[in-house]
């Protein structure tokens, strides 16, 4: 009786699920991201293992604290053979070494938002196009400060991402360049004269730092109700530096158009608080739906859709990416962030 229990316990198991024996050969992936207490990469990557899960892979889900501890992960995954690897760099110079052994087993790699650099071990990189979330932080304060139509001079300062992250000074570029023209026409004006990447980045997108250097600024050249008109934040982390250094000094000029990326849930809560005026929505439903089809194309052996054959190169290589369209949110359409609202 029990037996007979069992046998159609098992056919209803089968039907269910699929199919008992093949959970047992689900391809296995290893997902490797950065350190979750920046930006919303916990999100972000508990969500790619989630539709991974879903898709039928074996998931491992790993967040590193930093970039060694980002090396010993990957040596790891790579130890366990598995028939896929997803990096999202912690630091994208530091992964080659360690990547020369997947590529000597043929395990696939695909790089996750970020670019990892000296290395031709990358299947693809499946990314937003960088350079626009920073055009559209530019085109956004153009468009609130009237600056077509030669309004200003307008105060402006530049907080960027660190240097390790090759997102980084895509984004300080892509908002620096198209605002110059407006820098060069004193529309806009730069007190503390910090307008290279260099000078205006944040080592491990770290927002103490960030709070410290606006800190400073704010102190030797907004003082004395001096107005701060613009900040260009390369994320939400960044902006709510800048937030809490006015706060720390008193800061008393007009409001700060102060930009963000992310939509994270500082972000929304500083846009709804009204702090931080708009945040550029990188939909992580979307990156991560394209990641799990590069998988299924690298493990069935198939060609996975790509967009960008070209434009992304790696100092090695030129990377088969997907690129996806950021979105502008400010308070207006701040309810088509399906999270953190
Ligand atoms: C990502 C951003 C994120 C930042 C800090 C970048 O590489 O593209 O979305 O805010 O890292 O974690």
């Amino acid at each position: 009786m029990r037996k007979i229990f069992l046998i159609l316990c098992l056919a209803f198991c089968t039907i269910a699920t699929g199919c008992t024996n093949e959970s047992e050969q689900k391809a296995s992936v290893q997902l490797l991201f950065p350190n979750p207490n920046s930006g919303i990469w916990k999100y972000i990557g508990e969500l790619c293992a989630k539709l991974m899960r879903e898709a039928n892979y074996d998931v491992e889900l790993r967040f590193c604290n930093n970039s060694n501890d980002q090396i010993t992960q990957l040596e790891d995954a790579i130890e366990k053979n598995p028939a896929a690897i997803v990096i999202g760099a912690q630091d994208a110079g530091a992964l080659a070494e360690p990547l020369k052994l997947a590529k000597e087993k043929e395990i696939p790699v695909i790089a996750y938002d970020r670019l990892i650099m000296h290395t031709d071990a990358i299947s693809y990189y499946a990314s937003f196009e960088n350079n626009s979330v920073g055009e559209f932080q530019a085109r956004y304060v153009e468009e609130k400060l009237n600056l077509k139509s030669g309004a200003g001079p307008f105060t402006i300062e530049f907080i960027a991402g660190s240097p390790d992250d090759m997102n980084a000074p895509l984004f300080f570029n892509g908002a620096f360049d198209y605002l110059k023209p407006y820098i060069d026409k004193g529309q806009l004006v730069v007190p503390s004269g910090q307008m290279t990447f260099s000078a205006v980045a944040t080592d491990g997108w770290k927002p103490a730092t960030a709070q410290q250097r606006m800190t400073d600024i704010l102190q030797k050249f907004y003082a004395d109700g001096k107005s701060l008109n613009v900040v260009i934040a390369a994320n939400d982390d960044l902006a709510e530096a800048l937030i809490k250094a006015e706060e720390a000094v008193g800061y008393k000029g007009t409001p700060t158009i102060l930009t963000g990326q992310d939509a994270g849930a500082n972000g929304i809560a500083n846009i709804k608080a009204g702090k931080q005026t708009m945040t550029i929505y990188k939909d992580p439903e979307i990156l991560c739906g394209k990641i799990v089809r590069m998988v299924k194309a690298v493990v069935e052996g198939s060609q996975p859709a790509i967009n960008d054959v070209t434009n992304i190169k790696n100092d090695v290589m030129t990377v088969p990416s997907y690129l996806c369209i950021p979105m502008i949110v400010d308070k207006e359409n701040i309810g088509i962030v399906k999270n953190f609202n």
